[in-house]
């Protein structure tokens, strides 16, 4: 079902690499309600992923950019109005990587220089977006930018590393922009809490599917997947959102909330009897 929600509505769209990626289900959405927009990624990105195949589905322009340099954002962002003969209304920042989690570099043996990447891609380039985006006057009042967060910022998940650290970061950026971006230009910022969800980059995570059931059984609602994630964007982009800003906003069926559910319980129950559990 469409409700034309992003009906003329113009956008850049961050962090697409394949069909699993929560960027790809948005800008399939976005497309969906009526929206026209670019594309961006790596250019290393655009060689191992399928961005070219997601720009033809949605009649987009790609326009490659490593996010933690703000000459390739500036180049996004004028070459996006220049393409949309405009200003845009909205931004998705769908973006983060750590090469300690790669490489599994644990919590108390971290690599300092990849600590610094994981900050600046998955944290930083979101300021640098906002900034870049401000000094070109490059988005339309009312507009609307999201980026996805997880709730490892808040709380302590066992494998996730150094993107806790920068989910923090990414969140109080939110808060500190999103007062600026509105008191003079009446744009909003927020972030998505979303669930685990099966894509290159949560894969990556350590213990991934063991999460997402341990967090499917905590949830009321259950996880929300990415094509749900999608919709919620949409909303966010769209204008039935205007008085929402500088929120961290959680989509994870409920799970921020809870402390045990029974299905959590009765899995708890079952595996405690084995002498099986580990640190
Ligand atoms: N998958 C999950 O479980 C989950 C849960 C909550 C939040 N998130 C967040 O959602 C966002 C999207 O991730 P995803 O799960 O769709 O995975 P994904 O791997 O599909 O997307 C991550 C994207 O970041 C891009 N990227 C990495 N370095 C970059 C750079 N220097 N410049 C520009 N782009 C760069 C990658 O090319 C990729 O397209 C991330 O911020 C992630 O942390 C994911």
């Amino acid at each position: 079902m469409t409700y034309n929600l992003l009906k003329g509505k113009k956008g850049i769209i961050f962090g697409a690499l394949d069909s699993k990626s929560i960027a790809w289900k948005v800008a399939l959405k976005a497309h969906e309600e009526g929206a026209r927009f670019t594309l961006s990624n790596t250019p290393a990105a655009m060689r191992f992923g399928k961005l070219n195949d997601l720009a033809g589905k949605t009649g987009s322009k790609v326009i490659p950019a490593d996010a933690t340099k703000v000459e390739d954002l500036w180049d996004v962002f004028k070459k996006s109005m220049e393409h949309l003969d405009g200003k845009v209304d909205f931004v998705l920042h769908s973006i983060g990587m750590s090469l300690n989690v790669r490489k599994k570099r644990l919590y108390d043996d971290l690599n300092y220089d990849y600590f610094i990447k994981t900050l600046d891609i998955s944290a930083l380039s979101f300021h640098k977006m906002l900034q870049v985006a401000r000094k070109l006057d490059a988005i339309n009042e009312w507009g609307s930018v999201v980026a996805l967060s997880y709730i490892a910022a808040q709380r302590t998940l066992y494998g996730y590393n150094d993107m806790g650290d920068a989910k923090s970061l990414l969140e109080s950026i939110v808060r500190s922009f999103g007062y600026i971006y509105g008191r003079d230009k009446k744009i909003r910022v927020n972030t998505i809490s979303q669930s685990p969800t099966k894509t290159t980059a949560g894969s990556g995570v350590k213990g991934m599917g063991n999460l997402m059931d341990f967090t499917e059984r905590m949830s009321p609602l259950g996880n929300a997947s990415s094509e749900e994630c999608a919709d919620y964007c949409v909303t966010l982009f769209s204008d039935l959102t205007r008085k929402v800003t500088m929120q961290n906003l959680y989509h994870d069926g409920g799970f921020s909330t809870m402390g045990m559910s029974l299905r959590a319980m009765n899995m708890y129950n079952r595996g405690i009897d084995c002498d099986c559990l580990e640190d």
